[in-house]
Order: structure tokens, then sequence, then C-alpha cells
């Protein structure tokens, strides 16, 4: 492990991405930090569980996006965070962050985009009665899930498939590619 390589996993609900990531192995970095925007998500406790130090806030209870994130890039800056892995974190970044970030954003998304962005895509495609599926890490820009896209994996949709048994199929690749992208990311920069 590079522990000079210090980055955050943001997650808003049961992390099993934030999961994978964290038992990589070969992980090319370490994670200083899960951020949590959901007071009682399940990742919390599973960063806790492995010792992973979690910042957890309500939006509701600040003025604004902008005060939020101006909080979250304090926290991040003094944990020399340099990455941020969105892992299942259903909130838009905004403004601030992207800019004190750049570049540096990243999320996996469970279709191939740009085809089903947004919530419930695994559903969407699955009701679309599309013959195929997939995952696709993608950088953050200001729209939702329409950031240059880093890699993508196809998954089939079988006749046979319900919404979990694709669920699951989807979650899987999920849990592979992740990290595997997070540590060309990082190994690319030398
Ligand atoms: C994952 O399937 C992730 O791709 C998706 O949320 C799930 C989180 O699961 N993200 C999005 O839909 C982003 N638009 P997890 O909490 O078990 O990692």
């Amino acid at each position: 492990m590079k522990a000079s390589i210090k980055v955050c996993v943001f997650a808003s609900g049961t992390g099993s991405n934030f999961q994978a990531i964290m038992e990589t192995e070969s992980l090319a970095c370490e994670i200083v930090l899960l951020v949590c925007d959901r007071p009682g998500a399940l990742v919390i406790d599973k960063a806790k569980q492995k010792q992973i130090p979690v910042h957890v806030f309500d939006p509701t209870s600040y003025p604004s996006k902008q005060a939020y994130e101006e909080e979250l890039i304090t926290v991040l800056r003094e944990r020399e965070v340099t990455w941020i892995f969105l892992a299942g974190y259903m909130r838009i970044i905004g403004a601030h962050l992207l800019q004190a970030y750049h570049g540096r954003i990243v999320n996996i998304h469970p279709s191939l985009l740009p085809k089903f962005p947004g919530k419930d895509a695994i559903e969407k495609a699955y009701r679309a009665k599309v013959n195929k599926t997939g995952v696709t890490v993608h950088y953050i820009d200001e729209g939702i899930d329409t950031g240059p896209i880093i890699a993508q994996q196809e998954v089939k949709i079988y006749p046979t498939d319900s919404l979990k048994t694709l669920t699951n199929r989807i979650q899987k690749v999920e849990h592979q590619l992740y990290p595997k992208v997070i540590n060309q990311l990082i190994q690319n920069e030398g």
C-alpha cells in the first residue's frame, strides 16, 4: 500500500462498494476518511469496524449546499485527501467541491452511461427490457452521471433474470471494476 496517496470515499447507503474498495489487498492508496450524508447509514458501521474515520453530516441542518461543502473541503484538506471516490453517494456535488477537487472526483454508476443516468438505474434497464446494461466509472462534472467516462463493463440481461439476480450480477462487477480503476488512476499519476 502506498500510504502517501490519501483518498476519501463518499457513500450514502449500504456501502458494498466501499467495503470492496476497503478490502482490496493491493489498493494503491489509503482510505483516510468516509464521508456520509445520511446519519444511520449502514456504511458508517462498515468504516467503524475497520477503524476508518467517518465524517457524517446532515445536509438539512445547513443553510445551503455551499455551507456544508465548505466544511467538507476543510475536513478533506485537513486529512490531505487528493482523490474522492463516490460509491453510492446519492447527492449532487456542488460547484465548490467540484472546483476544489477538479478532475479528482470519480463515481461508479450501475448502467452503461449515457444510458439510464440517475437513481434506480438497474431497475430502469430491467424494465426497459434491453438485453444488456453494465457498470460505468466516470469523472464527476456539473451534471447527473454525465462526466467523462473512464471505464465501462457490460452485463448481459437474460430473459430468466429477476431484478434481484441482475442487481447481484451488476454489484459483483462493480466490486471488481471500481478497485481496479482506482488503482489505475493512482498508478498513472506515478
Ligand atoms: C451502487 O450500485 C452504485 O453504483 C449506485 O448505488 C449503489 C450503491 O450500493 N450509484 C448510483 O446509482 C449513482 N448514481 P452500495 O452502497 O452497496 O455500494
